[in-house]
């Protein structure tokens, strides 16, 4: 009988690791951060409080939540010499590889060179939560010659990050409606991003590298690249009328087509982020008037159920997010980094818990390659 391990690609239902952080019912569209469920903290809570509870644990006192905001508050300011790098990148670069590049800069401006330092970790975990809408914006601004914005001590996260990208202060809808969904975003188990963040928080690299690395993976369309993904999509279709042939058109051409914003390893249900993106979109757009977008994919969500709904394929959280984000005014290709600003608390969370009792990840592979191979020097070499 063959001993070898079984290989399970991508490796579904393969346990990474244990954690507290969070918690995934794909079946019931249950997600909890912290044993609490996060369409509660959507309507709820705040960002500031909500990162807070993923990287500590537990709801924050009031004094905790005003130390920490206000600590957050006051590392927003980036140094003079990384808006000069920001605005060195190329204009016509994407936001995450400005944010990937910023992200690596901002841990030597501001260094935490191991990670054995608990009051220096906890520095960095701030610096990153706080700093990185200022440089997402800052890149955002800078491209279109733009003036880079200070950021206001008087305004909460969400709020001052609306201001820094707009020059403008957000309406109350607007503001709850980026903060909820900074929320839904902001953890998620053992997705590829996280995994990625834990593999690289095992080497005992320091803090900036565990996110910049998280914030690689995150890019690819099959994971956070995919909201950018479905406004393109949204915009191929072009109305309502176009849907259902546009998607036969797709499918006639390659059976495998994938529609972006559906699907998930571990929902086979609509994902309940999605409905709750829905929801508070809902309240936005009272202040505006429904997006055509948005419109184009309700319909898109009805057919495709008929279709796709008996394999349990489903809208995701990215189904809807971006039609939100446009029509807050936001850039299709900032969409992705708004999710890394939110997802940094819950990679940071599990930083921290994977530096407890840190083993370094190192997997087994299924050897497919050749052996013995007899090397040929390249003067005898074709
Ligand atoms: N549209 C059509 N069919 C799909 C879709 C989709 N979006 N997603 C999966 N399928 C089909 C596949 O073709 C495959 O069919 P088959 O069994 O006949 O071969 C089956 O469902 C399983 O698909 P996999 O890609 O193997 O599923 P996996 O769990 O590996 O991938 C993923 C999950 C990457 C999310 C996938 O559903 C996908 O590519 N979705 C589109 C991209 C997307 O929206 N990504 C965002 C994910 S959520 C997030 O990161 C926030």
């Amino acid at each position: 009988m063959s001993t070898e391990p079984e290989y399970r690609p991508g490796l579904e239902d393969v346990p990474a690791a244990k954690s507290a952080v969070s918690f995934l019912d794909g079946k019931k569209a249950r997600l909890e951060y912290r044993g609490i469920p996060v369409e509660v903290l959507a309507k709820e809570s705040c960002f500031e409080e909500v990162a807070w509870l993923l990287i500590k644990g537990d709801l924050p006192t009031q004094k905790q939540l005003a130390e920490f905001d206000h600590d957050l508050r006051h590392r927003r300011a980036i140094h003079y010499r990384l808006k000069d790098l920001v605005k060195c990148l190329p204009a016509d670069g994407h936001p995450m590889d400005a944010l990937h590049a910023t992200v690596a800069a901002l841990g030597m401006f501001y260094p935490c060179k191991t990670v054995s330092d608990p009051a220096k970790n906890w520095d960095a975990t701030l610096r990153l939560v706080a700093a990185m809408p200022t440089v997402v914006t800052a890149f955002a601004r800078a491209r279109r010659g733009e003036e880079i914005l200070e950021p206001r001590a008087d305004l909460d996260h969400s709020a001052n990050f609306y201001y820094m990208l707009t020059g403008k202060e957000p309406t109350p809808a607007t503001r709850k409606v980026l903060d909820a969904c900074l929320i839904l975003h902001a953890e998620h188990t053992m997705n590829a991003s996280t995994f990625t963040a834990r593999v690289t928080g095992s080497t005992l690299a320091n803090p900036y590298h565990v996110v910049g690395a998280a914030i690689g993976s995150l890019a690819g369309p099959l994971h956070g690249g995919a909201n950018e993904e479905v406004l393109h999509q949204l915009a191929e279709i072009g109305s309502v009328e176009n849907v259902k042939p546009w998607l036969d058109a797709k499918r006639a051409a390659d059976p495998k087509f994938k529609v972006m914003g559906l699907g998930h390893r571990v929902y086979k249900v609509k994902d309940g982020r999605a409905t709750v993106v829905q929801e508070v979109a809902e309240q936005a757009f009272a202040e505006t008037s429904r997006p055509k977008t948005y419109e184009i994919a309700l319909e898109l969500e009805k057919y495709c159920e008929g279709i796709y709904g008996p394999k349990g394929i489903y809208p995701n959280v990215d189904f809807y997010s971006g039609v939100v984000y446009q029509s807050l005014g936001i850039p299709v290709d900032v969409f992705t980094p708004i999710f890394a600003i939110a997802r940094v608390a819950g990679w940071l969370a599990h930083w921290h818990e994977q530096l407890v009792g840190n083993r370094i990840f190192r997997p087994e592979q299924i050897s497919t390659g050749k052996h013995d191979v007899k090397y040929v020097p390249l003067a005898e070499r074709p």
